[in-house]
């Protein structure tokens, strides 16, 4: 059991604000209902906590990826609708029936394997290339079918005004006319600020949830629930020419003061972010010097208080996910599904 004496670095997701992102996107859909996509552990957060808190938030129909994950949410929340993304896999019958999961059927074999027992969703693929049935295979679907949920996913939503964000939703019309069905659903988080042409019969935001921005264009509408902070363990006053890290890629003069800090790519805190990430002490900014090693990271803090044990903001108010994730040439998706086991996790609510 980690405490902060012991901890290397300290992760707080703040339940309160994935509350009112949950709200935000109700607003916004303005009337249409709001599910949750809560896969891969609640996009790195903490799929316990972010579900029961979701459910707080008034979230009854949940999405996840993996049927185990399916199967470790039932327990989080018995009452939840939950829908299945991988769909029918060949023999998981028992899990599906057990858990009482809804498979998002995929593929012409899965319906026939499915053969109308229970509730079940379709996706039908309107230019992804990933999941779904194609809309040719839509025309051979076996009459009499109905489902709970039917959907597709956009491609190029997070980008404004794109082609084929237009020609999905035409399609996805289209297949709505040919296929009995409950609820439509098209809109991840970016396709809910696309505009009401794109929310159907409900929504199905993941990332906005959490934090990151669904109109990479304008202002982010939504709150940081994340904040990290990473405990100084040692500072250097650097008194002759030297160079930091592995591969020696920085070069010090005499005169800087560094700090190693106690997180490292082994916590998600990316390679890629070597020389190039940046924490902030206070509302000061220190950038990363040298490569991000498995267990520390060093950092310039020339001319800023700085002593060991002290704590820094990896993530929080002034570097967000977003940000950190243009610095190191990814997406906020994959700094917070990364985000590693070894922090001491702390939840705020209330
Ligand atoms: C099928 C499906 N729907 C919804 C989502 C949620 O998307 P976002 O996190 O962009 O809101 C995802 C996420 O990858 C998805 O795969």
């Amino acid at each position: 059991m980690t405490t902060t004496e012991t901890a290397g670095a300290i992760l707080t997701i703040d339940l309160d604000v994935i509350k009112s992102n949950y709200k935000r996107l109700c607003q916004e859909l303005n009337g249409t209902p709001c599910a949750a996509v809560v896969k891969a552990d609640g996009y790195g957060l903490g799929v316990e906590p972010v579900a029961k808190a979701l459910w707080d938030a008034g979230a009854r129909t949940f999405f996840i990826a993996q049927i185990d994950e399916g199967i470790e949410l039932r327990q989080i929340l018995p009452d939840a609708d939950i829908h299945v993304l991988v769909g029918f896999l060949h023999d998981s019958d028992a899990a599906y029936a057990d858990y009482n999961l809804i498979p998002v059927l995929n593929t012409l074999d899965q319906i026939k394997r499915w053969n109308n027992r229970a509730r079940c969703d379709l996706h039908v693929d309107t230019g992804m290339t990933r999941l779904g049935l194609s809309l040719d295979e839509v025309n051979q679907l076996p009459a009499g079918l109905g489902f709970d949920v039917l959907m597709t996913h956009l491609a190029c939503a997070d980008e404004k005004d794109h082609p084929l964000t237009h020609q999905q939703i035409r399609d996805f019309r289209q297949v709505r006319e040919q296929i009995s069905y409950k609820r439509a659903s098209l809109s991840n988080s970016a396709g809910i600020f696309t505009g009401p042409e794109a929310h159907f019969d409900l929504g199905r935001p993941g990332c906005a949830l959490y934090g990151i921005n669904p109109t990479p264009h304008l202002p982010n509408p939504m709150g940081n629930p994340v904040r990290l902070q990473a405990k100084v363990l040692q500072v250097h006053e650097i008194d002759s020419q030297t160079s930091v890290g592995y591969g020696a890629t920085h070069a010090l003069k005499a005169g800087q003061q560094l700090a190693t800090l106690a997180l490292g790519y082994a916590d998600g805190y990316l390679r890629s972010l070597s020389s190039k990430g940046v924490v902030y002490i206070g509302d000061q900014p220190a950038p990363v010097v040298g490569r991000v090693s498995m267990d520390v990271t060093s950092i310039d803090v020339t001319g800023l208080d700085c002593v060991e044990g002290q704590l820094v903001d990896v993530i929080g108010p002034h570097n967000p996910p977003d940000q950190l994730a243009d610095k190191a040439g990814t997406i906020g998706y994959e700094i917070l599904t990364s985000l590693g086991g070894r922090y001491m996790r702390v939840y705020r609510s209330g």
